[in-house]
C-alpha cells in the first residue's frame, strides 16, 4: 500500500518509528466463516493463511518480536469438533515450518503450558524451537494453550518454590524477577497490541507485559486481514503519545 504523510506525500514505513514488539489476537475466524455461511472451522483455515502472510510481513518490514495468540487456555470450552479442528491446522504448519523455514532468518517460540499437548505435537513444538533457536531474524512467538492469568500463576508458584528451597529471599521479588519467570523471558514487552475483529477486551492475553502496551482494535476479522492493515495500525502507533506515567 501506498502510504502518505498529512501533507499527502508518499512515504515509506522507514520513515516512522515502529514498533519493536507487536502481538496480534487473531480474532473473528468464527464471524468470517459464518458470514459465508461456511462451518467454523473453514474461518480457522483461512486465518491461518492470513498468520502466515502477516508473519512473513512483520518480518520483511524489520519487526523483531511478534507475538500472535492462537489458542487460550479458554478455548478448550469450545465444541470437541472444533478444537480438534484448530489443533490439526497447529500440527500442520509446525510440519511445514521445519521445511519451509530450513534457510529462513525467523526464531520460532512457543508461549503457553504445552504439558497438555500430545507427545508428537510436544515434538514438533520442540524441533520448530530447536531449528531455529540460533537463526538472527524476528523471534515469531505463537501463544497456544496460553493464558495471562495462567502464566503469572506459574510464575508466581516458582518463586514460592525458590523462596521455600531458601534459593531466594521473599525482598528479592520484584517486578524484573516476574518478567524473568513468565514465557516471554528476555524479550522486551510489546509496544503495540493489534486485536481485530472489533472486540474492546485483552480476553486473557500477555497481561503482564501489555502494562504499557498501546492497543489497535481494528473493524476487520482476522481471516480478511491484510499487509494494508497493519500499516495502519503502524501508522496509528507512530502518532501514539507514550507516556509510561511521565508527562
Ligand atoms: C479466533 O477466532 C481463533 C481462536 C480463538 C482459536 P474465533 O474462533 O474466536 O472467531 P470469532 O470470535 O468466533 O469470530
Ligand atoms: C481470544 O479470542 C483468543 C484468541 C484469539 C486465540 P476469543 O475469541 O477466545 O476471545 P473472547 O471469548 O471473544 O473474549
Ligand atoms: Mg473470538
Amino acid at each position: 500500500m501506498a502510504l502518505f504523510n498529512k501533507n499527502k506525500e508518499k512515504f515509506s514505513l522507514n520513515d516512522i518509528i515502529l514498533p519493536e514488539h507487536i502481538g496480534i489476537i487473531m480474532d473473528g475466524n468464527g464471524r468470517w466463516a459464518k458470514k459465508r455461511g461456511l462451518p467454523r472451522t473453514a474461518g480457522h483455515t483461512a486465518g491461518a493463511q492470513t498468520f502466515r502472510r502477516i508473519a512473513r510481513y512483520c518480518s520483511d518490514i524489520g519487526i523483531k518480536y511478534l507475538t500472535v495468540y492462537a489458542f487460550s487456555t479458554e478455548n478448550w470450552k469450545r465444541p470437541k469438533e472444533e478444537v480438534d479442528a484448530i489443533m490439526k491446522l497447529f500440527k500442520e504448519y509446525m510440519i511445514e515450518a521445519i521445511s519451509d523455514f530450513q534457510d529462513d532468518s525467523i526464531v520460532v517460540k512457543f508461549i503457553g503450558d504445552r504439558t497438555v499437548f500430545p507427545p508428537d505435537m510436544l515434538e514438533l513444538i520442540e524441533k520448530n524451537e530447536q531449528d531455529s533457536k540460533d537463526r538472527d531474524g524476528m523471534v515469531l512467538n505463537i501463544a497456544m494453550n496460553y493464558g495471562g492469568r495462567d502464566e503469572i500463576v506459574n510464575a508466581v508458584k516458582t518463586i514460592a518454590q525458590d523462596v521455600k528451597d531458601g534459593k531466594l529471599d521473599v525482598s528479592d521479588i520484584n517486578a524484573q524477577l516476574i518478567s524473568d519467570s513468565i514465557y516471554t523471558k528476555g524479550q522486551p514487552d510489546p509496544d503495540l497490541i493489534i486485536r481485530p475483529s472489533g472486540e474492546y477486551r485483552t480476553s486473557n492475553f500477555l497481561l503482564w507485559q501489555s502494562a504499557y502496551s498501546e492497543y489497535c482494535i481494528m473493524d476487520v476479522l482476522w481471516p480478511d486481514f491484510k499487509s494494508e492493515h497493519l500499516d495502519k495500525a503502524l501508522i496509528e502507533y507512530a502518532k501514539r503519545n507514550r507516556r509510561f506515567g511521565g508527562i
